[in-house]
């Protein structure tokens, strides 16, 4: 399939793109961080996390499609690269990272392949994506912006995921589901993570036991970090449903 990178070439896009702190410490710990691993964030933007996680010592690097978003990078090891055509060897990285950026991704399947290449066998890979009610719903700012056009929304958000969804669309790459979970912050998200390969704890073990199964050092999550029960209902909801591959 060719990749459509034009519809991101937009330096207005990429001068809007700010740091969101409030992910910093949900990453480290899912991704149970440490200073020099070799980590790969897709859809970066600026680089804001890239940045964040080459400060904590990781050996980190971002890519994302639109060319403004590594002109205006905020630090060095921002390339201009489409998710679904990655520029590294295989078993390159210990770690990838993607926050808000797959639902924007027309090949996601292609992508995930790619991204499963590019991860060492054992490694992490965790995704943040909106949580929809309907699919683009939080895209139309993104919409005016890229096309003066609200309507848009779903080109913007072309995916409309949620946990069940994602895991079969990973599962196929190569990918072993942990963990999801539904959070509140400027916009209702949900956070998924994987491992490259078939090792992933089992799914009836508690949520502390599995996610320390892949990172021994992760802190409990804490009271501030918790799910309202109402989140936690919607949440139980959405997980359930397992999709067939071809949905
Ligand atoms: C909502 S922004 C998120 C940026 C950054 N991750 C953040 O959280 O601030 C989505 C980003 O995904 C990028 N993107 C869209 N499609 C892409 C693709 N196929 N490959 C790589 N990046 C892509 C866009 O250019 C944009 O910077």
């Amino acid at each position: 399939m060719g990749i459509d990178t034009q519809m991101y070439d937009s330096d207005q896009y990429a001068s809007l793109n700010r740091w969101d702190s409030r992910h910093l410490n949900m990453v480290k710990s899912h991704l149970d961080l440490k200073p020099g691993d070799r980590i790969l964030e897709v859809g970066c933007g600026r680089g804001h996390l890239t940045k964040r996680l080459r400060d904590f010592g990781a050996d980190a690097v971002g890519i994302d499609s639109n060319p403004h978003a590594a002109a205006r990078a905020v630090t060095s090891g921002v390339s201009t690269m489409a998710a679904e055509s990655l520029q590294f060897p295989r078993a390159s990285f210990d770690k990838v990272v993607s926050v808000h950026a797959i639902e924007h991704i027309p090949d996601i399947r292609g992508a995930f392949d790619e991204m499963a290449r590019v991860l060492k066998p054992g490694g992490r890979a965790l995704f943040v994506y909106p949580a929809e009610p309907i699919q683009g719903s939080w895209a139309i700012p993104t919409a005016i912006v890229l096309h003066r056009n609200p309507f848009k929304a779903q080109q913007v958000h072309c995916q409309w995921l949620w946990p069940a969804r994602l895991r079969a669309i990973a599962g196929p790459a190569g990918f072993s589901h942990v963990h999801s979970e539904f959070r509140l912050l400027s916009s209702p998200q949900f956070v998924s993570l994987f491992v490259r390969g078939s090792d992933a704890p089992r799914s009836d073990l508690p949520l502390e036991t599995r996610l320390r199964s892949v990172a021994p050092d992760r802190k409990p999550v804490g009271a501030d970090e918790r799910t309202p029960s109402l989140a936690r209902s919607l949440f139980a909801l959405l997980t359930k449903p397992a999709l067939s591959e071809s949905d």
